[in-house]
C-alpha cells in the first residue's frame, strides 16, 4: 500500500520517498512534506499547527474560528485560489457569472484505488500490471457548484507521483477558466537553486540554474509548442546538490503546447512551484455539466542528487510513457536523406544512398522533405500529401520495394499539422488554418497551421497520411512541426488545437502499431514527455555538429531517456575533409543516443566507407546499453571543457568521453566510474580493471581532443 490516510492526513509513500497533505479545520488542504521517506507512521499536523501561525497583522485571517489563526498568505497549500488573501501564483483562476473572479475550495471527499485512470484527451503515465495507486480528492465551491478532483497516482517502484486536476461544472452557470495549472507544491525555504532547461533552434535544453531567492521565476512558452527555447521541466535543488548528493524535487509536464512553470520565493520564507498550461492566452469556457482535465505533471525526488532523479524520469517515461511495440526494442540505425540532398532527389538518387547504406549495415532508410506535392522547396505543398509526381514517377511503392529488395525498411517524412498557402489544400480550404478574422496571416518558413481544433481537418489529415502509409510498405515516420501558432481567434484554441494534434496522433499511431514514429520540430522544437506518450523518440536537434550536440545531449538526459533521443552523423557540420577528426567525434557523439547518419554515403572513398562499417559494427555491440541501459553522467559540459556519460546494463558498460574544445592540454584525467559492480571484474581494450578501482580511482582517458567511447565487458 503506497497510500495511506489516517486523521485527515495523507501519507504517499514511494520507493525512497513520503509526499504528505492534510485537511485542516475540516476544510482546507494542506501541504506538509515532499522529501525523504518517513518508514513509520507520522503524524505531521502538529506541524501545521506549529509553523502556520499568524504573523502578521496586515495578512487576513485564514480561519477565525479555529484556534490557532492561520493566514492564508502563511499557508502551505495543496490547491490555491484567487481570494482568501494569498496573493501568490494560485493554481485555479477563474471568472464566474457575477464578473468575480473569488473562488472558495472545501474539501469534500475522497477515493483510493488500484492503478491509474486515463486523462481525458491527454497523454499520461500509464499503469502496466498494477503498478499504480490512485488518489483522487474531491474540493467542492459550493457556490458556483465547481468541483476540483486533485488525482494523485504513485508509481512505488518507479520512485514517482504523478498529478493531475479535474474540474467538474456541476452548478448552474457557465464559469470561465483563466488558469488550471496541473499541480502546485509549496515548500518550506527560498534558499534554493532552480534548473531550467533552455536554448533556441540547434542549441536546444542548455542546463542553466538560477537562484530562488525571494523572486519569482518563470519559464514558460507561449508559442503553442513546448518550444525550443524553454523546456516543461523544472528541478528545483538544494543549493549544495549535485549529481551525486543532494535533495532534488523534478517537475516534467506531460504536455506539448504553451505551459508554465512557476517558482515564488516570498517574504514568509516558503517557496510555491505551479506547473500547467500558460495561462498568459489561454482562458476555457465550462459549461453547466462539462469537464476540463489539465495535463500531468511527473514529480520525482531524489535525495542522492540529481543523476538519480534523472534515472527516475528515464525509467518512468520509457517503460509507463512511451507505449507500442517499440517501447522496449532496440531502435534502427538508419540514414535519412535531408542533410545530403534537401528536397533535390530522384527514386534513383535514394536508392544509390540506401545502396551505400546497406552496404555498410544500416537498417532503414528515410525520405526527408520534398516527396509529396509540388514540394521542391519550402515554399509549397504542405497538406498536399500525395506523391510528386516527377521525382517519384512510379509513385512510393517502386522505391520501397527496391529499399526493402536490400534489406533495409523504409521511412517517411510528414508535417501533418501545416497546410502551405500554396496548396491545393489551401486553395480547397483558405478557412482551415490557424488564423484571426481580419487580421494578416503571419507565415513561419513560408507555412500556415491547421486548425486542428476542427474535426473536419483533423479527419482530414488522418486519412490522407492514412492512405500514404497504406500505399507502401512504410516502417517508420518522421513527425515535423516547422512553425509556432501566431494568430488565434480566441484563448481557448491554442490548447484546442493541441489536444486536436492529439486526437490525430492518437489515431495514427494505433491505426499503425508496426510503424516507429518519431517526433521533431525544426529539430528539438517539441521534445517533451506529452510527445513521448505518442512517439518513443524524437529528433534532438537540428544542429548535428558533434561539440554543441554534447551540451545538447547532456542537458536533455536530464529530463529524457536516451532511447528517446535521435542522433545522427551529419554532412553538414562535418565535411568530408575533416574526416578523422570531427567525423570521428561526431560519431562518437552520435552512438551516445539513437544512432543514424545524414549523409550521402554513396559519394564517401573506400577508406571512409570502412569507417563507418566499423561505427556501425560498434554501435551495434553497445545499443542495447546506451538505449536502455541506466545513465550516469560524469562531467558536465556545461561546467568543465569535457561532456562525459555512461550507461550500464547487464554486464556491459559503455563510456563516452569528450573534450569540448580542440585546444591541447597536457592534462589526463583520471575519470571515477560510476554504477559498475564492485565485486566484477572487466575487460576494456584487452585490459582488465576492477570494478571496485574504476570507480575510486577512475580511468585513465588520453590528454586528445577526439571524442572517446569505451566498452567494457564483465569477465
Ligand atoms: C526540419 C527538421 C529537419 C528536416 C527539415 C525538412 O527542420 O528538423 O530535420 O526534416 O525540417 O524540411
Amino acid at each position: 500500500m503506497s497510500i495511506e490516510i489516517k486523521n485527515n492526513q495523507f501519507h504517499l509513500r514511494t520507493k525512497t520517498s513520503s509526499y504528505i497533505f492534510c485537511v485542516l479545520s475540516d476544510r482546507y488542504l494542506v501541504h506538509l512534506y515532499w522529501g525523504e521517506k518517513f518508514e513509520n507512521d507520522v503524524d505531521l499536523k502538529y506541524n501545521a499547527d506549529e509553523y502556520y501561525r499568524w504573523r502578521c497583522g496586515t495578512y487576513p485571517f485564514y480561519d477565525e474560528n479555529s484556534t490557532n489563526l492561520y493566514t492564508t498568505y502563511d499557508l502551505r497549500h495543496e490547491f490555491s485560489v484567487v481570494g482568501g488573501g494569498d496573493f501568490r501564483i494560485p493554481t485555479f483562476d477563474a471568472k464566474y457569472k457575477n464578473g468575480s473572479t473569488v473562488s472558495e475550495f472545501e474539501f469534500e471527499s475522497y477515493k483510493v484505488y488500484d492503478g491509474k485512470p486515463k486523462l481525458c484527451s491527454l497523454p499520461a503515465t500509464y499503469d502496466e500490471g498494477g503498478d499504480a495507486e490512485t488518489l483522487e480528492v474531491v474540493l467542492c465551491d459550493k457556490l458556483t457548484g465547481l468541483k476540483a478532483t486533485l488525482v494523485y497516482s504513485v508509481f512505488e517502484e518507479y520512485d514517482v507521483i504523478t498529478r493531475s486536476i479535474r474540474y467538474d461544472n456541476c452548478g448552474n452557470d457557465s464559469i470561465l477558466l483563466k488558469s488550471c495549472q496541473s499541480a502546485s507544491v509549496d515548500f518550506i525555504g527560498t534558499d534554493y537553486k532552480l534548473l531550467n532547461l533552455q536554448g533556441e533552434w540547434c542549441n536546444e535544453r542548455s542546463v542553466e540554474w538560477q537562484k530562488v531567492g525571494h523572486s519569482i521565476i518563470n519559464i514558460d512558452s507561449k508559442t503553442g509548442m513546448s518550444s525550443h527555447a524553454r523546456n516543461p521541466f523544472l528541478v528545483l535543488a538544494d543549493e549544495n546538490t549535485d549529481e551525486y548528493s543532494g535533495n532534488a524535487y523534478g517537475m516534467a509536464l506531460v504536455y506539448s503546447g504553451s505551459f508554465s512553470m512557476t517558482a515564488e520565493g516570498t517574504s514568509f520564507g516558503y517557496t510555491r512551484i505551479a506547473a500547467g498550461i500558460n495561462p498568459y492566452d489561454f482562458e476555457w469556457d465550462l459549461d453547466k455539466g462539462e469537464s476540463f482535465q489539465t495535463p500531468e505533471v511527473v514529480m520525482a525526488f531524489s535525495n542522492t542528487g540529481l543523476n538519480d532523479m534523472s534515472r527516475r524520469y528515464h525509467k518512468i517515461f520509457r517503460e509507463r510513457l512511451c507505449r507500442g511495440k517499440f517501447r522496449d526494442m532496440p531502435r534502427p540505425m538508419l540514414v535519412n536523406n535531408w542533410e545530403a540532398t534537401g528536397a533535390d532527389f530522384t527514386e534513383d538518387k535514394i536508392v544509390d544512398i540506401a545502396k551505400a547504406a546497406a552496404k555498410v549495415g544500416f537498417e532503414m532508410v528515410v525520405l526527408d522533405d520534398g516527396w509529396f506535392g509540388k514540394r521542391d522547396n519550402d515554399l509549397t505543398s504542405l497538406g498536399d500529401w500525395y506523391v510528386h509526381k516527377t521525382k517519384l514517377p512510379k509513385g512510393l511503392a517502386s522505391l520501397v520495394n527496391r529499399v526493402n529488395e536490400m534489406g533495409l525498411k523504409f521511412g517517411l517524412w510528414f508535417e501533418p499539422e501545416m497546410i502551405s498557402a500554396d496548396s491545393d489544400l489551401y486553395r480547397a480550404h483558405p478557412d482551415w488554418c490557424i488564423h484571426c478574422d481580419g487580421r494578416r496571416r503571419t507565415e513561419g518558413r513560408h507555412q500556415l497551421m491547421l486548425d486542428l481544433s476542427r474535426d473536419e481537418v483533423c479527419d482530414y489529415i488522418i486519412k490522407v497520411v492514412s492512405d500514404i502509409l497504406e500505399s507502401a510498405n512504410i516502417e517508420y515516420v518522421k513527425w515535423d512541426c516547422n512553425r509556432n501558432i501566431t494568430e488565434t481567434q480566441n484563448n481557448s484554441q491554442k490548447h484546442k488545437f493541441m489536444l486536436g494534434t492529439y486526437k490525430v496522433m492518437e489515431a495514427l499511431v494505433t491505426k499503425f502499431p508496426d510503424v516507429l514514429f518519431e517526433s521533431c520540430a525544426s529539430g528539438g522544437g517539441r521534445f517533451d514527455a506529452g510527445m513521448l506518450y505518442y512517439m518513443p523518440q524524437t529528433w534532438t536537434s537540428d544542429c548535428t555538429e558533434a561539440v554543441t550536440r554534447m551540451h545538447i545531449q547532456y542537458g536533455t538526459s536530464f529530463a529524457y531517456p536516451v532511447s528517446s533521443m535521435a542522433a545522427h552523423v551529419g554532412k553538414m557540420a562535418v565535411g568530408f575533409d575533416k574526416f578523422n577528426g570531427p567525423m570521428d567525434t561526431s560519431a562518437k557523439v552520435a552512438m551516445g543516443a539513437n544512432f543514424g547518419f545524414e549523409m550521402d554515403l554513396s559519394e564517401l572513398s573506400e577508406t571512409e566507407t570502412e569507417q563507418v562499417k566499423g561505427y556501425v559494427e560498434q554501435y551495434k555491440l553497445v545499443r542495447e546499453t546506451v538505449q536502455f541501459g541506466e545513465l550516469y553522467r560524469l562531467e558536465s559540459p556545461f561546467e568543465t571543457p569535457y561532456a562525459s556519460w555512461m550507461m550500464v546494463k547487464d554486464n556491459q558498460a559503455v563510456l563516452f568521453a569528450h573534450k569540448t574544445s580542440t585546444r591541447n592540454t597536457v592534462e589526463k584525467r583520471q575519470l571515477k566510474l560510476k554504477g559498475l559492480d564492485k565485486n566484477k571484474q572487466y575487460r576494456c581494450n584487452d585490459k582488465i580493471y576492477d570494478g571496485e578501482t574504476l570507480m575510486k580511482l577512475g580511468f585513465v582517458i588520453p590528454q586528445d581532443s577526439k571524442g572517446h567511447m569505451y566498452v567494457f565487458e564483465t569477465i
